[in-house]
């Protein structure tokens, strides 16, 4: 049998998922059940019902997929799989903002531990995070932990009052402007989608802004033919799969997560043979940082307010 003809049969047998983030290498996407962007994984996470869980991500994701579903075996490729902007962000700067403000919502990139969600009211992805934000009953926002997401997120809620942490995807905040008109001088005709984890100066400079997924829906509805994406390398799969006519260019400097890249075949057969690399949650983070979670996923549901 080939790896993947084991990892196929070894699913069956054991009543296992498999759920991958774009970012992923594309042989595990290929052999998802599920791939998407994190609201979404969370959102199907949350709504299974095998036994157990394999998650292709980094390790906030299967953290959140065991927080809310504390019954299910959740299992990680790597249990070593990061990503650093998690624990950028610190409980400090949270009490502290709390004293200092009244009227506060501590609004947490999912992209956070377990820890750091506890302390907050709501969890957000960049999928939902101005539409959550929009939501809240409160006038202060305090976004945790990445400063340009947040920034990007205060220009769509102009109401509200936000308060910045200094937090950043090492990957995005990478991403240099003087390459992206490179890239644009080469391709004149092409479109720029970018994540908005991109620095400030990549935005301004984009066609359109959004989540993994929504950079995969607007590229499939877009009528040009070709793309300068400024996001994870990872998205070029799905991308070029959906769309076999149109070509699609990334910055010089190839963003490249290494958290996701440590998501493999091999890795992915091991746990579904051994059952290793189960997620465990401290027992007392669970329930509260289930609620921002929760809150989340109501919220997305709501209607625009
Ligand atoms: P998405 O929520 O758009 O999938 O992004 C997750 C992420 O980690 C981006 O770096
Ligand atoms: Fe974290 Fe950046 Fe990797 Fe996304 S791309 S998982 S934000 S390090």
């Amino acid at each position: 049998m080939t790896v993947t003809e084991e990892i196929r049969a070894l699913k069956k047998e054991k009543d296992a998922v498999i759920l991958a983030h774009y970012y992923a290498p594309p042989e595990i996407q290929e052999i998802a059940d599920y791939i998407g962007d994190s609201f979404y994984l969370s959102r199907t996470a949350a709504g299974l019902n095998s036994k157990t869980i394999v998650f292709c991500g980094v390790s906030f994701m299967g953290e959140s997929a065991k927080i809310l579903n504390p019954e299910k075996t959740v299992l990680m490729p790597d249990l070593r799989a990061d990503c650093p902007m998690a624990h950028m962000a610190d409980v400090e700067a949270i009490r502290r903002m709390r004293e200092t403000y009244e009227d506060l919502a501590v609004v947490c990139y999912i992209n956070s531990t377990a820890e750091l969600k506890q302390h907050s009211d709501v969890c957000v992805t960049s999928a939902n995070a101005a539409h959550i934000v929009k939501a809240l009953p409160n006038r202060n926002i305090f976004f945790i932990p990445d400063k340009n997401l947040a920034h990007y997120v205060a220009g769509q809620v102009p109401e509200k009052h936000f308060v910045f942490h200094d937090g950043y995807c090492p990957i995005h905040e990478k991403m240099r402007l003087q390459e992206l008109k490179e890239a644009k001088a080469a391709h004149p005709e092409a479109e720029v989608l970018s994540h908005p984890e991109c620095p400030q100066a990549i935005l301004e400079q984009s066609d359109y802004t959004g989540s993994t997924s929504g950079i995969i829906h607007y590229a499939a509805e877009s009528d040009r033919e070709e793309f300068i994406v400024c996001t994870e390398i990872g998205v070029r799969w799905k991308l070029e799969q959906d769309n076999p006519g149109k070509r699609f260019y990334f910055l010089k400097t190839e963003p490249v997560c290494q958290g996701m890249k440590s998501n493999t075949l091999e890795k992915l057969l091991h746990v579904l043979r051994t059952g290793e690399n189960a997620v465990e949650v401290d027992p007392g983070l669970m329930d509260t940082s289930k609620k921002p979670l929760e809150r989340m996923l109501e919220l997305a549901n709501t209607g625009t307010p």
